[in-house]
């Protein structure tokens, strides 16, 4: 039996109006219905009148209830079963749109991280702290002026940046660029999502490589591509099934990772390059080349992208600061055709009206420093240290139960194990013991291959990471 509660610290006329909108939302007084009086309600609840037309003047407020003089105050219509206590279903939504949410085993990666920062991350593909060019960064920042005009940007992004990266382009990676052929993105997974988005429809074909980082974004199948795999393997992408897989599937176009593949640390080929790019010119099939890693190399060699020896024009090319300075930066860069850069820049204004510009500065302003030349330098001979530590380290703990071929530049190790072992149990084994990978069924491979990252662990950490994960390899075995 309801009654008010005279010690409570909600007004009475609150109460009374909670209590008639449970009971309406009950059924007890359908839509349409004529409540009590007022003065009745008053009488049987024990109030004054004056609680009473509080009540119902809140009630009225919702739209629960109207009132016509003559006529009595009776339950609104419309509002039946709208009651603003009927929460929607969050959860359902949450679960729906056609946009599929990341992996699981990358989701629980990214759970770990930040339950355990203190966890050895080999995971997380980006450089350290320490190899990250944060003092000239900060410097560049407390010396350069901003705009002091903050509006809208270009949709292709920054001029100043697009200039500092013909002239980049030119000088690093061999390439004749103009700034209309550049748009600035956030970041090389910007440039995939466009392109995924704008420049194929559902149900087309494409081929990517087996292991491969596309295979790890859902959002290839989001946009309801069909993918096709070509194997890697020490050289690169195999090429033997691309006509097949054009003459059966008609691919649209090959996704592909050539200098320091991630996972695999592959370099493609010089022969295989010029067999791709001749296939692909005869078959008319675009080609992207996603080249973040490419200015790593160890040894400081020029390994220069498809797109400098392209003379069909079959190549979009694409290029991130990510690997190389500052991912937070969120910088990438496409160089395409005028025709796509400008569709592309077109649909990138309707979702989020274009790049901050300040970031913009800030990398046109590095690229074209002093610092940034003895910053790759750097760089290089670091990344090369921690590859270093990490397959010492591995050679120490697992002697015998793993093998990988040593990359030359990037940032990754691909592993595989000896004895497979159930990715999901390594993974949680690997948490218990203080350290994160990738397992390789992310990349697309069968179970027992291992994705370590060297660039993002400290240093000193790296061995007791790996010790870490040899205890938990173990554990499963045992
Ligand atoms: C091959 C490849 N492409 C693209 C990306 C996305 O990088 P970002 O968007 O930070 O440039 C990554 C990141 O790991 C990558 O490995």
């Amino acid at each position: 039996m309801w009654g008010l509660d005279r010690e409570s610290k909600k007004p009475l006329y609150q109460q009374i109006a909670d209590h008639i909108e449970r009971r309406i939302s009950f059924g007890e007084f359908p839509p349409g219905s004529l409540l009590p009086s007022e003065r009745k309600l008053a009488e049987q609840i024990g109030v004054n009148r004056s609680t009473v037309v509080q009540a119902f003047a809140e009630l009225r407020s919702l739209g629960i209830i109207e009132s016509r003089s003559g006529s009595g105050t009776r339950v609104s219509q419309f509002k039946w079963g709208a009651s603003p206590k009927h929460t929607p279903n969050w959860n359902r939504y949450a679960q729906g749109g056609s946009f599929l949410p990341n992996l699981p085993f990358l989701r629980r990666i990214r759970e770990a991280l930040s339950q355990d920062p203190s966890l050895v991350d080999f995971a997380s593909g980006e450089l350290a702290a320490d190899l990250a060019p944060t003092s000239e960064i900060s410097e560049i920042m407390s010396s350069h002026q901003y705009a002091s005009y903050l509006g809208y940007d270009n949709p292709q992004g920054y001029i100043p940046l697009r200039q500092a990266l013909v002239r980049y382009l030119a000088e690093y990676r061999g390439l004749q660029a103009t700034e209309s052929s550049i748009l600035i993105t956030s970041g090389s997974q910007q440039s995939l999502f466009l392109i995924t988005q704008c420049l194929l429809s559902p149900g087309d074909a494409v081929a990517i490589e087996d292991p491969s980082y596309y295979y790890s974004l859902p959002m290839f199948q989001s946009a309801g591509l069909r993918i096709f795999r070509l194997p890697v393997d020490q050289d690169g992408m195999r090429l033997e099934e691309i006509r097949g897989l054009y003459k059966k599937h008609r691919i649209k176009m090959i996704f592909t990772n050539p200098n320091f593949q991630n996972p695999t640390g592959t370099l493609l080929a010089d022969e295989r390059r010029h067999q791709l790019l001749q296939t692909a010119s005869e078959l008319g099939l675009p080609i992207i080349e996603d080249d973040p890693y490419s200015l790593t190399d160890y040894e400081g060699l020029p390994r220069m992208p498809l797109k400098s020896i392209d003379t069909s024009g079959s190549v979009i090319y694409i290029g991130s600061f990510s690997k190389i300075a500052a991912s937070g930066l969120r910088i990438g860069w496409m160089v395409a055709p005028n025709s796509v850069v400008l569709r592309l820049a077109d649909a990138r204004q309707q979702m989020d009206f274009g790049l901050s510009v300040i970031p913009q500065q800030v990398a046109a302003q590095f690229l074209e420093s002093d610092f940034f030349e003895p910053h790759l330098s750097r760089l290089r001979t670091n990344l090369m240290y921690k590859r270093d530590l990490l397959i010492e380290a591995l050679r120490k703990e697992l002697p015998g139960e793993i093998q990988f071929h040593i990359p030359k530049g990037g940032h990754h190790l691909w592993c595989k194990l000896s004895e497979p072992v159930n990715d999901a149990k390594l993974l949680e084994a690997a948490i218990r013991n203080g350290v994160v990978f990738v397992p390789g069924s992310v990349y697309g491979s069968d179970a027992g291959f291992v994705r370590f990252t060297f660039a993002r662990a400290k240093s000193e950490c790296i061995g007791q990471g790996i010790a870490g994960f040899a205890r938990a390899l173990h554990s499963l075995r045992n």
